[in-house]
């Protein structure tokens, strides 16, 4: 029985078993058949939850992009690899074939060694969705440096924090980007980023707009020209197993963003084994997930999962909305979709417009749905069951994170029966558990807990970036020998897995992660606000928006309170970026705070979502008076 294409229920839970019997064994078995290795590993796994410290394949040597590349490129040479799809419906699709997408790579490797780039250093992409952002991160990896792409929606001073926390050598951006009707000026922003930035040596920069900029002389360099001239063939760098592939941020619950660090054969093998089964990609089929390559979607599900597997992937430059709201169906029947993996936030946007945006294009090429990045909401599911997949699409509710590297629980579509909300079951590999407050597991079924992880899998990250304390502490300190992921869950009748949300200080607007520490630091640097307090309440499109609660340091003051809060907003979109603004402004006296000083985000986190009916304890607060005034004024 071949392990790595599972297609039945039962075959699941056989193989399913047999992955959590013998770990160790089933995934030497995977790795063995389906990869190309340099050198192969001495040990499969070694692990330490205490320290942490997780080895997968040690002593392996190998390079990531001979397996999406070199070695397809006898059987699937002509193949499209990429699809690129551009913002404007007018400007052609690109199809690049695995032939050319190899060579694209080794030319730009080339250019990256040409300008100063070895194994190790850290090379800061921070791009449209354009073609050359896959390129970027490929010629990263065939020379071994080490990418760390920022998505460029982020503002200059979070780009600049990004570069500087992982010491980057390089950029590589653009001189502008399209999203939608908008042109964005990204060369500015990096200019803007980079007068903080020391370690920088190289900008390069792709021409997408024709957006005037300046070049730095001595550091800024077009990067076609150096493309025309590159060698077209370029030696992979061999890798060792646990070397690093790439540093991706995340926000966490307090301060700084978390850079986790992925290394490269788990990373590998998980991504790609998971994307086979979960899609049950075939040859010909085409895939699209929406993501954008700046999150760990695209990493794993854009660009090195499908193309380890020799697969067709689409990358779409634009937005669901432009030119109309008919662009993502436009898309499916133009390039005869058959796989779409997409966001809660996007079909519901999606699903507030006229039907006939849907009902005019042809969706009969699709086979199978996805949806990531948060909960998706029963109607949205329903929605997408009905009217995109028309009821014999199954729809791959995947649950998963930036620092797992790979899907966790999710369906397997034809195999596993889905339950609308639910992400189901483990996947192969995988074991949950759920843990109750008293920090014990729950066993048995129909429970409710805190999500955790309890034996590695090969795509987890290994450690944040210049501080492996923090990455203990906040992803191993809560559950003894536990990988606590700062999600709740419940299990249902039949052990299928309903993620409930973030039991943390992480909210997710619209797919995106985002800490309500960073956003009330940004608060808080205004010079009329003394504290300030995020919190979550719910929305039909986002999933949650912003609630800010804002205490003036002259409270009562005269000034003109809306346009305090348009300078608010204005502040978090420079520091952070526009995804980061805050949706409702109240400014009030005081905030609830315990005895000890903590805020007490629960009650505001209810009047925000005009749940004041039960509001719970308030006794122990410091200031309860405060409570009234707040429920009063609230917006
Ligand atoms: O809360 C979970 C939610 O998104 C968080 C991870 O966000 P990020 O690292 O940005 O990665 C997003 C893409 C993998 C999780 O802790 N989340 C992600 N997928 C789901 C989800 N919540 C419910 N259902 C999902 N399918």
């Amino acid at each position: 029985m071949s392990n790595y294409h599972i297609k039945h229920l039962e075959e699941y839970f056989q193989v399913y078993r047999k992955s959590v019997r013998d770990p160790e064994h089933f995934w030497q078995e995977v790795a063995e058949e389906h990869f190309l290795w340099r050198k192969r590993w001495d040990n499969v796994l070694s692990w330490d939850f205490s320290k942490p410290e997780v080895k997968w394949f040690e002593g392996a040597e190998l390079n990531i992009t001979e397996n999406c590349l070199d070695r397809h490129l006898r059987t699937h040479g002509d193949h499209t690899a990429i699809l690129f799809e551009p913002n404007s419906p007018d400007e052609e699709a690109q199809h690049i074939t695995y032939k050319q997408l190899h060579e694209k790579v080794c030319k730009m490797a080339n250019v990256l060694k040409d300008n100063g780039i070895e194994k190790g250093d850290r090379v800061c992409i921070y791009l449209p969705m354009i073609p050359e952002l896959a390129i970027a991160l490929l010629a990263c990896a065939r020379i071994g440096a080490v990418h760390s792409v920022v998505f460029a929606g982020f503002s200059s001073k979070a780009l600049a924090t990004r570069i500087n926390d992982a010491a980057c050598k390089m950029v590589i951006t653009s001189d502008g980007s399209y999203r939608g009707a908008k042109k964005l000026d990204l060369k500015s922003i990096v200019d803007e980023a980079l007068e903080s930035c020391e370690t920088i040596e190289t900008v390069l920069l792709v021409e997408r707009t024709k957006n005037k900029v300046v070049l730095k002389e001595g550091r800024d360099k077009w990067l076609q020209p150096l493309l025309d001239a590159a060698d077209s063939t370029c030696e992979v760098v061999t890798m060792k197993a646990e070397d690093p592939l790439f540093i991706l941020y995340t926000s966490g619950s307090t301060g700084r963003p978390k850079g986790m660090v992925h290394t490269t054969a788990g990373y590998m093998v998980y991504t790609a084994y998971t994307f086979k089964n979960i899609f049950q990609y075939n040859d010909g089929d085409i895939y699209w997930c929406t993501a954008d390559i700046g999150w760990i979607t695209g990493h794993s599900y854009i660009v090195y999962g499908p193309l380890a597997n020799g697969a067709t992937t689409v990358m779409f430059e634009g937005v669901p909305s432009y030119p109309d709201f008919s662009r993502f169906w436009e898309i499916v029947d133009k390039h005869k979709i058959t796989h779409l993996y997409t966001a809660p936030t996007a079909i519901r946007a999606l699903a507030k417009e006229n039907i006939e945006y849907v009902e005019k294009c042809d969706l009969t090429s699709l086979k199978v749905l996805g949806s990531v990045g948060e909960p998706i909401n029963e109607e949205a599911w329903h929605w997408y069951n009905d009217n995109i997949g028309k009821n014999k699409s199954p729809i791959v509710d995947t649950w998963w994170q930036t620092e797992t590297g790979g899907i966790m629980i999710s369906p397997i579509p034809f195999v596993t029966p889905t339950k609308p909300t639910y992400a189901t079951l483990p996947f192969i590999g995988i074991q949950p558990s759920l843990m109750d407050e008293s920090g014990k597991e729950m066993k048995g079924n129909q429970v409710e807990g805190r999500l955790c992880i309890k034996y590695p899998w090969p795509s987890m990250a290994r450690t944040i970036w210049g501080d492996h304390e923090r990455y203990r502490d906040t992803y191993f300190s809560a559950y003894e020998n536990k990988y606590f992921t700062g999600d709740g869950a419940m299990r249902d009748e039949v052990g299928y897995y309903r993620i409930t949300g973030r039991v943390d200080d992480v909210i997710i607007v619209s797919g995106h992660n985002l800490g309500t520490a960073p956003i009330e630091d940004a608060i808080n640097e205004h010079p009329a606000v003394a504290e300030s307090a995020i919190v979550g309440f719910p929305h039909d499109v986002k999933g949650n928006a912003l609630y800010g609660y804002v205490i003036l340091k002259e409270y009562g003051e005269t000034r003109n309170l809306e346009n305090l809060s348009k300078e608010i907003n204005q502040q978090i979109s420079d520091r952070i970026g526009p995804i980061a603004k805050l949706d409702k402004i109240q400014f009030v006296s005081g905030l609830p705070k315990t005895r000890s000083g903590k805020i007490m985000r629960r009650i505001l986190r209810k009047i925000a979502s005009k749940d004041t009916s039960n509001l719970g304890d308030t006794s122990t607060l410091l200031n309860p008076e405060v409570v009234q005034e707040i429920m009063d004024n609230s917006l």
